[in-house]
């Protein structure tokens, strides 16, 4: 269970906080889902969440266990905006075992299969393959190191209408086994795999109650 109690995090440059008193619980093999417009501090968040920014005052907990940044780097898979812009390895096991030598092709097979790429060449170029496989691709770089909480920044950005679908019900499958935070603008079918769900403004977090779980009540909450 990931929970957050009261965070806000205000960079002293900045005149006023980025976030606000958020406070989010996940729950395991869930999918927590934020909306919000571009700049409303969903990236900084997962930022924050992946252990790469501090935040300025308030707690993150996995269970009971209050976590540093160090532990959120161990413990969470970030997949940044666009992965694909940041591949590096040659091939598609090389990027898997990026950082992790020591991974088994065991491992690399169960990485793959979850993300429905368990077809293709490990020697493939990771250039070579269609976006939405990318995309996948890139989740299975994460999978692989096996963290307690998937954290994805706007997945379905530029995907056309049949790779968001794949992608979308990909991470519906992949609650069996992992517990996801999905951020993005652009909620659309999203909305139906998730078990809950916040809208974010100006660094404000705001529950969307499940009952009125749909896109009109998103919208409203919008403005
Ligand atoms: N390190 C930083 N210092 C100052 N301002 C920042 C920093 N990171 C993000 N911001 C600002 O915080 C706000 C939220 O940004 P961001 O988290 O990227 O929003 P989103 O991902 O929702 O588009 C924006 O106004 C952005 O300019
Ligand atoms: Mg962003």
């Amino acid at each position: 269970m990931l929970y957050l109690k009261d965070l806000t995090y205000h960079p002293p440059a900045t005149p006023i906080p980025i976030l606000k008193n958020i406070k989010l619980e996940i729950a395991p093999q869930q999918i927590g889902l934020v909306i919000g417009p571009s700049g409303s501090g969903k990236t900084t968040l997962l930022e924050i969440l992946a252990g790469l920014a501090q935040p300025t005052s308030g707690n993150i907990y996995w269970g009971e266990q209050e976590l540093t940044s160090e532990q959120l780097q161990q413990l969470g898979g970030l997949v940044f905006q666009f992965p694909e812009r940041h591949f590096c390895g040659g091939t598609i096991l090389e990027e898997l075992r990026l950082g992790h030598p020591e991974l088994g092709s065991g491992k690399v097979h169960e990485a793959l299969n979850e993300v429905g790429l368990s077809s293709l060449s490990l020697h493939q170029a990771p250039q070579s393959l269609s976006g939405g496989q990318q995309r996948r691709l890139a989740l299975a770089v994460q999978l692989i190191r096996q963290p307690s909480i998937l954290m994805l920044d706007e997945p379905t950005a530029g995907l056309d209408w049949s790779m968001r679908r794949q992608l979308v019900s990909l991470l519906g499958k992949l609650k069996a086994h992992w517990t996801l935070l999905v951020v993005t603008h652009d909620a659309g079918d999203l909305l139906e795999i998730a078990d809950q769900c916040w809208t974010i403004n100006h660094g404000q977090l705001q529950t969307v109650e499940a009952a009125t779980l749909g896109k009109k009540a998103v919208l409203s909450q919008l403005g």
